[in-house]
């Protein structure tokens, strides 16, 4: 049996479906694969293990051919999935939870606390000139005491909202689902819309998947209604954020600053947001942990072996 990779990953993932006994094709280009190398790359395959750049559609699916199996994304997110075209073609697809968890939820409170300490501004300046201390230069928002949002309370959300616990600010959430045993345990506080949320928090996080319903939560509206000393950070996916009215925002004061990982128009910027000095930008690297990127090929790998051996998956994707 064959079992494409689309781009090379660290880890064992690879070795693991080598072992396991299959033909394995990796894509060894740079960057992502265009679309017409990818349709005809994945031609053939029993298995595809797959990146979220990959638009899982009927295309991909013809492409691929009938004794396609499974799609294992390399990514906790899996809003690249048609998922009624992956049934409809009896393809199982297979993300990978947990085990980016702890990544995705420290690098959150990096983009935190490099917002609200100016990290990156001020990294700027020490370059620039000789470092000195003065008492008014480079202030910054304190965290003990303040008020940390967190919108989704899934499994990354959930680590996010621990840490901000441990560094002494008071949690509130918003999800779909309220979580009385949550709150016991980490002393957090539900807010029954995002609108509660977004008007009390002084840091707000963003942790749900991006769905037809949080397109576009965070809009021009919404982010009037945060405070003007507020901060907002993107882990999740772009377009969670219409991301051209956070630039007017950023630029008219509206909120404090913003921090983001993610972009509405990846692999590029919308217009206007690297030039402000009030952002702080990654390139999508949340999970970029030697720890996570090799244990998200490995779980990949084995949701692939398990499938092709007409066992289940040990995580398939769930209908959000
Ligand atoms: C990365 O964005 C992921 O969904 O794992
Ligand atoms: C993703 O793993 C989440 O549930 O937050």
């Amino acid at each position: 049996m064959k079992v494409v990779v689309t781009r090379k990953i660290p880890g064992n993932g690879v070795k693991m479906l080598q072992d396991a006994g299959y033909e394995v094709v990796v894509g060894e280009q740079d960057g992502p694969m265009d679309r017409a190398q990818l349709l005809e790359f994945i031609k053939g395959a029993d298995g595809v293990l797959g990146q979220l750049t990959d638009k899982v559609d009927e295309e991909y699916l013809n492409a691929a051919g009938p004794q396609l199996k499974i799609v294992a994304n390399y990514a906790v997110g899996f809003d690249n999935f048609d998922l009624p075209a992956l049934s409809s073609h009896n393809v199982i697809g297979t993300n990978t939870p947990d085990v980016l968890t702890e990544a995705v939820a420290e690098h959150a409170f990096a983009l935190i606390m490099a917002i609200t300490r100016r990290i990156v501004e001020a990294h700027k300046l020490a370059r620039t000139q000789s470092s000195s201390f003065g008492p008014e230069v480079m202030l910054g928002m304190e965290l003990k005491g303040k008020v940390l949002g967190v919108l989704g309370l899934g499994r990354i959300g959930s680590r996010v909202a621990e840490i901000g616990k441990a560094m002494g600010m008071n949690i509130i959430y918003y999800d779909i689902k309220q979580n009385p045993d949550f709150e016991a345990k980490v002393g957090a506080e539900f807010k029954a819309t995002p609108d509660e949320l977004l008007s009390i928090s002084d840091v707000v996080s963003i942790h749900v998947p991006l769905l037809d319903s949080t397109k576009h939560l965070i809009n021009a509206d919404r982010l009037k209604m945060m405070k003007p000393t507020a901060y907002l950070v993107n882990t999740s996916r772009g377009p969670v954020v219409a991301e051209a009215e956070l630039v007017e925002a950023l630029k008219n004061k509206v909120i404090a600053g913003a921090a983001l990982d993610v972009g509405e128009t990846e692999p590029k910027w919308v217009p206007g947001l690297v030039e402000l000095d009030n952002v702080v930008l990654t390139p999508h690297i949340a999970s970029a942990t030697n720890e996570a990127r090799s244990a998200m090929g490995e779980l990949a790998a084995e949701n692939i072996i398990e499938v092709l051996n007409e066992r289940p998956p040990k995580t398939p994707v769930k209908k959000p």
